[in-house]
């Protein structure tokens, strides 16, 4: 790797939408574009083939082989809101570099590589999560893309992605590059790399996760004049939800979250007439998840309305995670093999093709926050096993 090229990419990207309060990069905003146009601009420059696909992902191809399948590299550019420095960034920047060396060492004698930055992998308005990936491998559904909305229910997936030339039309005419496998790096987000000092994690399981929104009805009304025993309050509906679903996955190898809560009218001398709460649930087995949904859904008010996303988990690819370990003792790096509870685009790739994930390092285990940060050390290592990985998929 060349350590210079890679931090200025890396700042050059890492840059776009950052404030004081964390990185605001979401899906389906300037800043996001922003991104994905510098990216393409990085790539042109560099000499690739550069191109936005009719999801918005962004692509780097380098074909010495016409013809022949791609090994492809791949992460994210959008960001929660108030996000960290390295969430998808860090493994666009990696898989950029690993491309601009492969191609120094000659490796074009053995095969094709691309990169890709996918669109919307965080999903946070709109439950659209690894909207990319999802619209290359198929599995994104014209249902789905339709009929997806915010938190409010009043604004669309649709409209916001076509503001930006993303519509189903675009969606259904992207003929993907063949690909033979799929490399992703990524910060772990968790503290179990850090709490055993280890530099570099494999990951085995990839967690499965349903997110939604559940939207309860009340009765608008007075909040001096109404007794007590004649309110259909929408908002208690949903604060008990909410400890529902907290009571709901303790004990079980499960995580669920409610990051989100709307009230309307959203006034204190009002009853709120509507509500709604957004979830996300995960567990590393699916039968857990669903077993636990289910117990939370019994305890919701009556005429409670959900709309639910669910991504079974998936293991990756056992050749590649060998690949990936092997790539790393050569290079005299320690590493661990361990599950993710986050949600990676190569879950929806290594459902077609073989697919592998490597992890760096979390400070405190902290991400989806301002505070995310890895050690540049530990940046840098990243890099160069999965870029001796790479190397040894194209050599075969
Ligand atoms: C995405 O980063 C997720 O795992 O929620
Ligand atoms: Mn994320
Ligand atoms: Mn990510
Ligand atoms: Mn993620």
């Amino acid at each position: 790797m060349n350590r210079r090229r890679f931090w200025d990419y890396f700042n050059r990207l890492q840059g776009i939408g950052r404030q004081d309060n964390g990185v605001f990069r979401v899906a389906w905003t300037d800043e996001d574009m922003l991104a994905r146009r510098e990216l393409a601009e990085i790539l042109t420059y560099e000499g690739f083939t550069a191109f936005r696909d009719g999801a918005g992902n962004v692509w780097g191809l380098w074909t010495p082989k016409p013809g022949q399948e791609y090994l492809v590299l791949g992460s994210h550019l959008d960001s929660v809101a108030g996000g960290g420095d390295f969430d998808g960034v860090y493994g666009v920047a990696a898989a950029l570099e690993t491309l601009l060396s492969l191609r120094e060492c000659q490796f074009g004698d053995y095969g094709n590589v691309a990169i890709v930055a996918f669109a919307d992998e965080e999903g946070v308005r709109f439950n659209s999560g690894l909207l990319g990936s999802r619209a290359i491998t198929g599995a994104l559904t014209r249902q789905e893309f339709m009929t997806m909305a915010d938190a409010s229910g009043n604004h669309s997936l649709e409209d916001a992605a076509a503001a930006y030339g993303v519509t189903w039309e675009s969606l259904s005419a992207i003929r993907p590059v063949p690909i033979c496998a799929y490399l992703e790096i990524h910060v772990e987000q968790g503290p179990i790399l850090e709490e055993r000092q280890i530099p570099l994690g494999i990951v085995n399981v990839i967690a499965g996760r349903s997110q939604g929104y559940v939207r309860f009805t009340g009765r608008q009304n007075h909040a001096g004049t109404t007794p007590m025993d004649k309110r259909q309050d929408a908002l208690l509906a949903a604060a008990q939800a909410v400890v529902g679903l907290h009571e709901a996955v303790m004990d079980h190898e499960c995580v669920g979250t409610v990051g989100d809560i709307i009230a309307d009218p959203g006034s204190p001398n009002v009853i709120a007439g509507h509500s709604a709460i957004s979830f996300d649930v995960r567990a590393p087995k699916d039968d857990i998840r669903e077993a636990v949904l289910r117990r939370w859904q019994a305890s919701w008010a009556a005429g409670a309305i959900v709309q639910r996303v669910d991504k079974a988990a998936v293991a990756l690819d056992l050749m590649i995670r060998n690949i990936l370990r092997d790539a790393a003792a050569r290079l005299q790096i320690p590493t661990m093999f361990l599950n993710s509870w986050a949600v990676h685009d190569a879950m929806i790739l290594a459902q077609s093709v073989p697919s592998g994930l490597l992890f760096i390092p979390s400070a405190a285990g902290v991400s989806h926050a301002r505070d995310e940060w890895s050690s540049p050390q530990d940046c840098e290592i990243g890099v160069m096993v999965f870029e001796e990985a790479a190397r040894t998929i194209l050599t075969g």
